[in-house]
């Protein structure tokens, strides 16, 4: 099963993803936890390059395909393989996230974005997104309390404005996303998330041949 968190910044899905490893495993279920970028050395390489708040300079385009080779390099690495291994893999972050910051609130289409990023991911879609949806005030509030901005956190309330926006956009009405309300306490948003993974980790009624989610 693949599980994918996303939102906007200072969401708060690693904390989520953190809490969903630790039950998953208590329950006998392995699992990997990955994230975008990242989660190869190449792609921790190419993370440390995006990221940089010192590369002003970089333009939109080149940012849209940093992203989707930090991605495709993580699919070729580890997903796919721990996919094929039925393992359950949980993501920070996935394509979505490209098809918001830089297909919308970058304005380079989501069309394009996701046509640069179809060679890398094939024919994998995530079974699971968990969209936990805050407003930029708060996920900006939260970040400032947190740590330095990094490059993408520095850009202007509007930028963010957008993203939040996208997100709804994007992830409206599809049947793989679940959307939480990042507003909720920390423990809330858990069991929401520990509830839809059991529901769809669950072997169906009797009868059903497939397991749900798969
Ligand atoms: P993230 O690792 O979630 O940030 P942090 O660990 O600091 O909370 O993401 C880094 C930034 O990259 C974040 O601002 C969102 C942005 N991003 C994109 O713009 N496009 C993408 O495809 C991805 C994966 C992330």
């Amino acid at each position: 099963m693949f599980i994918v968190m996303e939102g906007p910044d200072g969401s708060g899905k690693s904390t989520q993803i953190a809490l969903l490893k630790e039950y998953l495993n208590e329950n006998g279920r392995e699992c990997l936890v990955t994230r975008e970028p990242g989660g190869t050395a190449v792609g921790e390489a190419v993370r440390d390059v995006i990221l940089n708040p010192e590369y002003k300079e970089m333009s939109d385009v080149t940012e849209m395909l940093l992203y989707a080779a930090s991605r495709a390099q993580l699919m070729a690495e580890v997903i796919i393989p721990a996919l094929e291994e039925g393992k359950v893999v949980i993501c920070d972050r996935f394509v979505d996230s490209s098809i918001v910051y830089q297909g919308i609130a970058r304005g380079l289409g989501v069309d394009t974005v996701a046509a640069v990023n179809a060679p890398g991911i094939g024919a994998y879609r995530p079974d699971c997104i968990f969209f936990i949806d805050i407003t930029e005030e708060e996920g900006l509030r939260r970040k400032k309390a947190q740590k330095k901005l990094d490059r993408l956190e520095q850009e202007s309330i509007d930028f963010h404005a957008m993203v939040s926006k996208g997100y709804r956009q994007v992830l409206a009405g599809r049947e793989e996303v679940v959307r939480i309300d990042g507003a909720a306490p920390v423990e809330e948003i858990q069991r929401q998330i520990r509830e839809e993974v059991d529901r769809r980790l669950a072997p169906k009624r009797q009868g059903d041949r497939e397991y749900a989610g798969f």
